[in-house]
């Protein structure tokens, strides 16, 4: 049985939380394969909202296990946070959620780390979300990491003290003057460290194998976005591990001839948290449009977020080095009210017209090229079947696959499971 992916093509906050609770149904594994609590995957559904970190998206569901993969870092003191949220709404989550052995753990200091870094870049910051996610990916491809599986060992607490120590010492390094008391943060560490433990561990690559063996459908979940992929993102204004397709291979242990259906979740728009470069970024009334009716703020920081026109150059870069089979555009009912609609479909680069994304896309050597549409008025956020969609709203989807050579197999139309729209 093929395992299907899905994943964000633009720079995270696509919306992929929300579809993979609507494609739960049909799955009997979630598995989370990279990134950490730098996520935040937001779902509403009975008029609740829940935000997850860590977490897999599925946990909402009765049937489906929920995996943290390998490829995943986690801190225990927000995952402890996570679970406490989930026994608020009486969610059994403890017969199924199972972690990966191989996780990585991210520890204090490595949040005490992040800020560190980040505050000694000074202007060049890459506006991390703070939640030590590069120095533990650091730890993991240095060879240094405390995984899931370690809890196990007797010796771990010693371990973590010699990691801890090396840490304080690279924290002096920087002498950015951050203010902590490592005693506290451990007393809680080590807290939700225990609650942590009193869940399931496994050697999740075998426990995949099997379950692949057995027939069982695997939906594997990505976090953050492609243009934030470690190797093929915006670098250096990109986190730490690999978000696009190849990530869930090495995040999970799934062999790439297993991967069957790649689903690529986009907004109608664009938006970043963060610095790094955006081409067709907005600072005008437009953005500021999107900002609000989008409700554009990290679901982790609370940062607004930045807004911009849809760009299909870079869409299409991600389409690519993914290998999206199915495409589901979210968002499209933020677009309503806008007269003309403008899409990206090349970039000036260097005084030549171009199609594809450039090694660097700073704006000083970027200029959007727009293709004008006629925008919608009507509100799609009632709306439950695709007959309903306005004509202009059909001629946006239909360019949009034309460019992309790849299908819109959803279009979701508001924040609630049930506004979603299968064509
Ligand atoms: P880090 O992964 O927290 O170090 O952040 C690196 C960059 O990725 C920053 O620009 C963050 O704003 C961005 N980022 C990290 N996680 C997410 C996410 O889940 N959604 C959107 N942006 C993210």
């Amino acid at each position: 049985m093929a395992v299907n992916l899905l994943l964000g093509l633009q720079w995270g906050d696509e919306g992929k939380g929300k579809i993979v609770d609507v494609l739960t149904k049909n799955y009997d594994i979630i598995a989370r394969f990279q990134g950490g609590p730098n996520a935040g995957h937001t779902l509403e559904f009975d008029g609740i909202k829940h935000v997850l970190h860590t977490i897999p998206s599925g946990i909402f569901h009765d049937k489906a296990v929920n995996l943290v993969g390998n490829g995943v870092v986690i801190d225990p003191v927000i995952f402890k946070k996570e679970l406490d949220n989930l026994a608020k709404f009486n969610i059994d989550y403890k017969s199924k959620l199972l972690i990966s052995r191989k996780a990585h753990l991210i520890l204090p200091t490595h949040r005490i780390l992040d800020a560190a870094s980040e505050a000694s870049k000074g202007k060049a910051k890459i506006g991390s979300t703070l939640k030590g996610i590069g120095p533990t990916y650091m730890d993991k491809t240095g060879r240094n990491g405390i995984r899931v599986g370690d809890l196990e060992l007797s010796d771990w607490k010693e371990r973590y003290r010699n990691l801890a120590n090396k840490h304080e010492a690279m924290i002096d390094f920087y002498d950015a003057k951050i203010e902590y008391d490592l005693q506290e943060l451990e007393q809680d560490f080590f807290e939700a460290v225990e609650t942590l433990k009193s869940l399931t561990f496994i050697d999740s690559e075998e426990y995949l194998h099997k379950a692949q063996k057995e027939g069982k459908k695997i939906l594997a979940e990505g976090a953050q976005g492609s243009l934030l992929d470690i190797d093929f993102g915006t670098y250096p204004f990109v986190t730490s591990s690999n978000t696009t397709a190849a990530g869930a291979c090495t995040g999970l242990g799934v062999a790439p001839n297993k991967i069957k259906e790649v689903f690529g979740i986009f907004k109608a728009y664009t938006t970043r948290v963060g610095s790094g470069p955006f081409p067709t970024e907005l600072f005008d009334e437009d953005g500021e449009t999107m900002g609000r009716v989008g409700n554009e703020f990290g679901a982790t920081t609370g940062r607004p977020r930045r807004c911009g026109w849809l760009d299909l150059v870079a869409l299409k870069y991600a389409v690519h080095v993914n290998g999206v089979t199915q495409l589901m555009m979210m968002k499209g009912d933020v677009l309503s009210g806008f007269n003309t609609l403008k899409v990206c479909t090349a970039y000036k680069y260097k005084g030549e017209t171009i199609d594809h994304l450039p090694y660097n896309i700073e704006p000083e050597n970027v200029t959007p090229i727009y293709t004008e549409m006629k925008g919608w008025s009507e509100d799609l956020t009632k709306m439950s079947d695709k007959s309903e969609f306005p004509k202009e709203l059909n001629e946006y989807i239909e360019f949009l696959e034309k460019e992309l050579e790849t299908p819109i197999t959803i279009v979701s139309v508001g924040p609630d499971r049930t506004q979603t729209i299968h064509r």
